[in-house]
């Protein structure tokens, strides 16, 4: 078992990562000092796949369960869902010594997240992330928040965990698309910040593809320490944080645009970064060399680099100027300057998308 740790004063915590860590939830979190109440948030699939391990250790160290439901999917990370946490832990009479667990992706762990945090002004939780992009980037650092039908984690508070469990078992589960659009996220780190991972995951693809196990535990512990150093440095995303936005800008706005059923988060992402190589190289930051392998490894993964065709650029930028991290019509966008290497330009949505015409342009060019 590996253990990363998150520094952050008195809210510092701990990240297990290892095989068959479900079975030890009871003693790493009575090690953790948590209170006898606890509440476990899922959804069906994962519940049906790995509340029992997680419960049964959990009782076995004495601690009394309580199993929350939430119906399955990014379009119940609302309010109404937080509203039924909230009556479940109302009506079991949760205290400032209950906690709660998340167990599931992303949507899992933000709405969790969120309850713990608003729940009598906050109560401990824990990640128990089960996909690997909850793995790699939202079991930590502290984002918790739901969707309001204007736009995706408008409400929401930076509110960290007691304990990230992540047991690399479960992704064996995982839907092979999920898996890959995860990996979208571990190819970001290697382009912001690690040009080792990134050579590792050019140099080991198939083999992390068919879920090695020395591989994924290099690249998801390597993944969770770059994001544990980055919300060290800039918990509240005042600065350096949005190094972690790189491929974001026009990921959420794809996203966005195509009403969230036609890419998945990475898939979305994995085109936004592919863009802002492009644009990097263009803008004479990025080098051919470094554009052509990040390029080849988005595409290797068996991610999408291309915008669709046919996709408005008016309307991609409209989604990009009701972006909450755009400030005053300018949006603080993330360029690469090599692998490793990163640089914040502020540009106007209309400046990212006459970039992104020029790009078209050129695609369309060599495709006649
Ligand atoms: P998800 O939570 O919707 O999970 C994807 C699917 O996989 C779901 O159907 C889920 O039931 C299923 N699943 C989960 N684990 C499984 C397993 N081990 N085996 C089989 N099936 C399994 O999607 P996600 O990609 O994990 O998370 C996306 C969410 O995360 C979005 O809401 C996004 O906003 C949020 N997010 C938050 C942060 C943050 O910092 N807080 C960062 C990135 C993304
Ligand atoms: N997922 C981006 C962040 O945590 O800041």
């Amino acid at each position: 078992m590996h253990i990363l740790t998150v520094n952050l004063g008195d809210r510092s915590y701990p990240i297990y990562l290892g095989e068959g860590l479900l079975s030890r939830t009871g003693e790493l979190l009575k090690k953790a000092g948590s209170g006898k109440k606890v509440g476990i948030v899922s959804n069906q699939t994962v519940a049906d796949l790995y509340l029992d391990p997680v419960q049964e250790s959990l009782t076995r160290s004495g601690f009394r369960v309580i199993p929350i439901f939430v119906p399955e999917g990014e379009e119940h990370k609302n309010l109404k869902s937080l509203s039924d946490i909230f009556d479940r832990l109302i009506g079991e009479r949760f205290d400032r010594s209950s906690s709660l667990i998340a167990l599931g992706g992303g949507v899992i762990g933000d709405l969790a997240g969120f309850a713990a945090a608003t729940f009598l002004r906050g109560i401990p939780y824990i990640q128990i992330p089960t996909t690997l992009l909850a793995q790699v980037d939202a079991s930590v650092g502290g984002k918790t928040g739901v969707n309001h039908q204007e736009g995706k984690n408008l409400i929401g508070a930076f509110y960290q965990p007691r304990l990230v469990l992540i047991d690399l078992e479960v992704l064996r589960t995982l839907p092979r698309t999920e898996f890959v659009a995860g990996l979208a996220e571990v190819i970001k780190y290697g382009i912001i910040e690690d040009p080792q991972l990134f050579a590792l995951l050019e140099a080991n693809l198939e083999d992390l593809l068919s879920l090695n196990r020395g591989l994924l535990e290099k690249a998801v512990a390597a993944s969770c320490t770059i994001k544990a150093r980055v919300v060290e440095k800039d918990e509240h995303e005042e600065d350096y944080r949005s190094v972690l936005n790189f491929g974001h800008t026009i990921g959420h706005a794809l996203e966005s645009l195509t009403g969230y059923d036609q890419f998945l988060h990475g898939e979305a992402v994995a085109i936004g970064m592919a863009q802002a190589a492009t644009i990097s190289r263009r803008e004479g930051l990025c080098d051919d060399k470094s554009l052509e392998r990040i390029l080849h490894l988005i595409k290797g993964a068996g991610l999408p680099t291309d915008l669709p065709s046919g996709i408005r650029l008016e309307e991609l930028a409209n989604k990009m100027e009701v972006d909450k991290k755009s400030v005053g019509g300018k949006i603080k966008f993330v360029l690469c300057a090599g692998i490793g290497k990163t640089r914040f330009h502020w540009l106007s949505a209309e400046d990212i998308i006459a970039r992104l015409a020029s790009i078209q342009k050129k695609v369309e060019s060599e495709n006649r």
